[in-house]
């Protein structure tokens, strides 16, 4: 017996639906993906890449994802290229999402950088993917509530992603009633102010100590990295696991010349260090590394 998926290939279908989807369509998807931002997109993600692709088919008045793909291909095609990288990556975050790390944050790395602080030192700590930016200003609430004048001093977090939607929320920091779950009440009320959606729901946002502590750039975890100094904590969560394991060993070494020693490196539950960083990180608690090379 012929099942419905057999038939749907026989046609030159690989999903069901409105657009003529084919294999050869999400293959070129697939490696436009992975040269532009190095997610490793499987076929088993088809129908997840159809449905999220047939929405931009549709406004833009296409009729199949071949002439989407020739336009993508295209030079003409450079912006929809992005929204395309927008529609396909994933960009779940919660305020104090992994609590522990925040914890392990507060506890174990903060005190002493932030006592260097109060005596004219630096304090560098990037969120790589960071999404709409409630990783970084967990970061920032965590340290304001150790330090409430914090913004008065050298303590800056750097907030990357790829997106540059997700880059333009995070600057925007506003968040309705149900992203701001994750935030207690009493750090709402100090370190937010009320606030309202553009589509006028009831929200916070945050306030001006964590506007100047967090500093949001587009950045390409495979791409260029521009910057010069180290960082004493690098949060590079849920990322990675949408990369194959060569590209993430090498984004793993490639964090070491940006640690200053003894400087944390956070990670996503599932993910794990991989390749020669494994070296020079050592665990120190859960996802949690401490790099034991550098100066
Ligand atoms: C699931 S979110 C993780 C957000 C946050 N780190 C957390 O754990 O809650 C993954 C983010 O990675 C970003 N991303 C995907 N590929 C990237 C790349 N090559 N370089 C930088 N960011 C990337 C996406 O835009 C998305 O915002």
């Amino acid at each position: 017996m012929i099942g419905v998926q057999d038939q749907n290939r026989s046609a030159g279908r690989l999903v069901e639906g409105e657009f003529l989807f084919t294999a050869e369509d999400f293959r070129r998807i697939a490696a436009m993906i992975h040269a532009d931002a190095g997610i490793a997109l499987t076929e088993n993600k088809a129908t997840l890449v159809y449905s999220r692709l047939a929405k931009r088919l549709r406004s833009l008045g296409l009729q199949s994802f071949k002439d989407y793909c020739s336009l993508v291909a295209g030079q003409d095609g450079l912006d929809e290229r992005q929204q395309m990288l927008a529609a396909l990556t994933t960009n779940v975050t919660r305020f104090f999402r992994e609590p522990h790390h925040f914890e392990h944050l507060k506890q174990s790395v903060l005190p002493p950088l932030l006592d260097a602080a109060k005596r004219g030192g630096k304090v560098r700590i990037w969120s790589a993917a960071c999404s709409s930016g409630q990783e970084p200003y967990s970061v920032a609430v965590t340290i304001l509530n150790m330090m409430p004048d914090a913004a008065e001093y050298d303590i800056k977090i750097l907030a990357t992603d790829i997106d540059p939607n997700m880059i333009q929320s995070g600057r925007e920091g506003v968040y309705n009633q149900d992203l701001v779950a994750g935030v207690n009440r009493e750090d709402l009320t100090r370190w937010f102010q009320p606030s309202q959606t553009s589509r006028g729901e009831k929200a916070y946002r945050v306030g001006e100590a964590m506007r100047t502590m967090v500093a949001f750039r587009e950045l390409n975890l495979i791409g260029d990295w521009p910057m010069k100094g180290r960082f004493d904590a690098i949060f590079c969560r849920n990322v990675v696991i949408y990369f194959e394991e060569a590209t993430q060993s090498r984004i793993w070494s490639r964090f070491l010349p940006y640690m200053n020693k003894g400087a944390r490196l956070y990670i996503g539950h599932s993910e794990r260090v991989t390749g020669p960083a494994v070296q020079q990180l050592t665990g120190d608690g859960l996802t949690t590394y401490q790099y034991t090379g550098g100066v």
